[in-house]
């Protein structure tokens, strides 16, 4: 109090004009007077009402930061030195020699000892420029008539104060962890480290409805108000546990990857957590880094699988690695699996497979020589294979396990199992690192544990309520198809913006042109880490980049084993690119009618697994993603094969693209291709999902005939049109003459109860707009006709 009393006081003197070195703290900064962190515990601005501080901060012996703090905790809330990301620290400047000053041209400028430039404000605005810290803690840059020109509430680092407004463009970012509106207008923490990126907050697990976010407010904005309360336009709210006024607060994005708000709680001179984004801390990715796991049976603790020690002992967000090999060349049987009860690495799998035995999954891994792990959940019997091991955590009431490939001669003795404990999030040891500590504004040894521990304790409750809530929503979906489930557990969201050298290194110059369509040519190209892509150059995309942006985005969520995989994009100028998995096998049209269908003919059992991938693919993007997906060009040519001829759909999300009209989904221009467009395209009536059911309905006939039915057929040698030719196969159907309707390639060699329900779903598709089942129908009717087993055959 005495010091509050003192400060006020001294912010009443009057301050120097000059540069001379005052024993005071100054309320403004006017143009020529510098600040120098020798002088950092006497010289440094004050807000008015003395609440903030703005000066040199020490996080080190010889090393400061210019930053605004809390003045009573010294919390700091704001820093202008550069952020390193990947060392989790404000690059300092040194105690001797380094100053901020603000030039006669009213630039804000921070110089290290040598001189050179380490920050700057970049404003010109003359002679009579003033600085002030303002109550809010805004640190203001004033020009002569008194108009702001810039903000620290402009720029934030971790920290957001009240009224501070967290806007477009703008992020928190803490380490590796960003709290940011993404394109769709909703308000995500993500992961954006050396190697990947994801989303954990919202959950990934559903979209933006279901997680209660509005896609449509675009005005992108949060902030805390001064009751509490920190609203976010897309719906999102967190109510302080102390709501109401006279309470200072912050928003902060802390080391471990969750934003918090903090109460100041003035009698115990600490700030106490009100309300905190991610309620249960291991869904937080990168938190435990590659290959380690976030253990949350016995407390919160990251920790290495067996057999594996961490990277850097101090770091767990670097993670943990092999003591071994796994390399092509070693047999098989030279390595065994480590039981790892209830823990699971979320996304990136390899593959997966319903309804297999423990044993046949254990061989599956066993004998691929990239699978490094796999998880299997009992009950259905869900087979999960991984080689790349992220986002690992353990629940207790995770309802399956995982196993890590270990050599065999793995001792299995407890003893190789890692012992560090405690969820260290940043290395200790060095000075600077100190600088983290002051988010918490206690001190950094003490702060894991109480906010871990005490709200841990609160929320206890709540997690296992949301836990198991979460795990019964997800298991009571099954009354749709269940196969679709596996599209929801195969997200990933390695999707990313490209730049436009980065393509066209990648694809050699744009040399080796794979196809090419109406949207656009489609080269092949190999990224850096050697993976290959398809890279798709559209023409005539007359979207500005903003909207390109947000549809991208959301094609790029859309993450199903029947449709091929967005990964990322690039936006450059006038260049649009859309960058895409790479499918090893050509487009269907190749293998029914085009060079593919000599050298190798499409047996019928593939020819059904395609036609059950390709309906899998549509229902999902009809009813199980984002409403609005209607493909809009289904033929053989959008149907690619993987190699052991899975399915999966091309350009969809592409209508929206190419034109339009969110708000109505009117469709100004035809799209599609003639044959496989159905009729109301040409009517003035409105396009559904249904456009869809008819083209894939064409689809399904060429499928089973081996020829372009779309564009007429030759039939007893005669030339019969395609709408004839529906008239024909409705017949065909009638007198159950199925055979004369089937490739005779094939050579007889058919399931004649298969090839009749395809062709009376083809009719059925093939009927009026109101009479064609749905997708999910379709998807149906063909499972239960699907004889090779009981569960659904996978492309991977
Ligand atoms: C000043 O020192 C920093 C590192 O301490 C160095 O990166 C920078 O190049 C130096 N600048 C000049 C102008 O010497
Ligand atoms: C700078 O402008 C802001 C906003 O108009 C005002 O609140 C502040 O008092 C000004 N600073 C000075 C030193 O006048
Ligand atoms: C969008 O969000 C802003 C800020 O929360 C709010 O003021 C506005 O009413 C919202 N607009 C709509 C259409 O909901
Ligand atoms: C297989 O394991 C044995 C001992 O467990 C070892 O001697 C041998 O070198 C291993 N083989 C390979 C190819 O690593
Ligand atoms: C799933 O099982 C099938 C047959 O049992 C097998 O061919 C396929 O490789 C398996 N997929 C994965 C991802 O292991
Ligand atoms: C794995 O390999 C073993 C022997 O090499 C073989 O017996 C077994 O059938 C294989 N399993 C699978 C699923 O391929
Ligand atoms: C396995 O571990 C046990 C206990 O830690 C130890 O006594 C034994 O020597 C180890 N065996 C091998 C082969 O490393």
């Amino acid at each position: 109090m005495a010091a509050l009393l003192f400060l006020a006081l001294l912010s009443s003197l009057s301050f120097h004009l000059c540069s001379c070195v005052s024993a005071s703290p100054w309320q403004t900064m006017t143009t020529g007077s510098y600040m120098r962190p020798e002088d950092h515990d006497r010289i440094f601005l004050l807000s008015p009402d003395t609440t903030f501080s703005c000066g040199f901060h020490r996080v080190g012996t010889n090393a400061f930061t210019f930053s605004i703090w809390y003045t009573a905790m010294k919390t700091v809330v704001w820093t202008a030195n550069p952020y390193s990301a990947a060392n989790g620290y404000y690059s300092p400047v040194n105690l001797h020699g380094s100053r901020i000053s603000l030039n006669q041209d009213g630039n804000l400028v921070l110089a290290d000892t040598n001189g050179s430039m380490v920050w700057e404000s970049k404003t010109s605005s003359g002679k009579h420029t003033i600085v002030s810290l303002l109550d809010t803690g805004n640190l203001v840059i004033n020009d002569s008539s008194n108009k702001v020109v810039w903000q620290s509430f402009d720029s934030p680092t971790d920290t957001l104060l009240p009224w501070q407004k967290l806007k477009k463009d703008i992020r928190l970012a803490s380490g590796y962890h960003h709290l940011y509106f993404d394109n769709d207008n909703v308000l995500r923490l993500l992961y954006d480290g050396p190697d990947i990126t994801s989303i954990y907050w919202p959950s990934p697990d559903y979209d933006a409805q279901k997680n209660g976010r509005n896609r449509y407010n675009s005005t992108r904005v949060a902030f805390l108000d001064d009751k509490g309360n920190f609203v976010s336009s897309d719906g999102f709210k967190i109510v302080a546990s102390d709501s109401g006024p006279g309470i200072k607060r912050r928003i902060t994005i802390d080391h471990d990857g969750n934003f918090r708000m903090y109460s100041l709680d003035a009698s115990a001179r600490k700030w106490v957590v009100t309300g905190q984004a991610v309620i249960q801390m291991c869904y937080v990715h990168g938190l435990c880094g590659k290959n380690g796991l976030c253990d949350y049976s016995e407390g919160l603790k990251c920790r290495c699988p067996p057999e594996y020690v961490m990277v850097d002992p101090t770091d767990w967000n670097k993670g943990c690695k092999p003591t071994f090999t796994i390399g092509s060349n070693q047999p098989h049987d030279n390595f065994t699996f480590v039981k790892q009860p209830h823990a699971d690495f979320y996304g990136f799998d390899l593959g997966s497979n319903q309804s297999i035995s423990f044993e046949a999954c254990w061989d599956i891994c066993l004998n691929s020589s990239s699978c490094i792990s796999f998880t299997y959940k009992g009950g259905d019997g869900w087979c999960y294979t991984k080689n790349i091991l992220y986002n690992g955590q353990v629940y207790p009431y995770f309802p399956g396990d995982n196993y890590m490939k270990v050599p065999k001669s793995f001792n299995g003795s407890a003893s190789s199992i890692s012992k560090q404990e405690g969820l260290t999030c940043r290395p200790s040891g060095s000075e600077i690192m100190l600088g983290s500590a002051n988010m918490y504004g206690i001190k950094k040894d003490n702060i894991k544990w109480i906010y871990l521990y005490v709200f841990g304790a609160i929320l206890g409750v709540l997690e296992l309520l949301v836990i198991v809530t979460g795990w019964c929503l997800f298991f009571r979906k099954s009354n749709m198809p269940k196969s679709m489930e596996d599209g929801y557990k195969m997200i990933t969201n390695q999707f990313r913006r490209f730049t436009y050298r980065e393509l066209r290194e990648a694809t050699g110059k744009f040399k080796e042109e794979i196809g090419r369509g109406g949207a656009g040519i489609v080269y092949r190209g190999v990224l850096e880490d050697k993976k290959i892509v398809a890279v798709k150059k559209l023409t005539n995309v007359q979207q500005g980049e903003e909207e390109f942006w947000a549809e991208v985005t959301l094609i790029g969520r859309i993450n199903h084993i029947n449709l091929v995989r967005m990964m990322g994009f690039c936006s450059e100028g006038k260049n649009r690119l859309l960058v895409y998995e790479y499918v090893e096998n050509e487009s269907l049209d190749k293998y029914l009618f085009g060079e593919r269908s000599t050298e190798s003919l499409l047996d019928w059992n593939q020819r059904y697994k395609i036609a059950v991938g390709a309906a899998r693919g549509l229902a999902y993007l009809h009813h199980e993603c984002l409403e609005w997906i209607v493909h809009c060009d289904v033929k053989p040519e959008n149907i690619l094969l993987t190699r052991d001829f899975g399915a999966k759909i091309a350009d969809f999300g592409l209508a929206k693209l190419a034109k339009r009209d969110s708000a109505s989904f009117n469709f100004t221009h035809m799209r599609g291709t003639m044959g496989y467009m159905a009729p109301e395209w040409a009517l003035n009536t409105p396009i559904n999902a249904k456009v869809d059911v008819y083209s894939y309905g064409v689809v399904l006939l060429e499928i089973v005939t081996g020829a372009r039915v779309s564009s007429g057929i030759m039939v007893d040698g005669r030339q019969v049109e395609f709408p004839d030719f529906i008239q024909e196969a409705k017949q065909i159907l009638a007198t159950e003459r199925i055979t004369d309707l089937v490739d005779p390639r094939l050579k007889g060699n058919f399931d004649l109860e298969q090839a009749t329900a395809i062709v009376r779903i083809a009719v059925a598709c093939l009927g009026g707009r109101c009479e064609r089942p749905t997708m999910d129908e379709i998807l149906k009717a063909l499972m239960s006709y699907d004889d090779e087993d009981d569960h659904p055959a996978y492309s991977y």
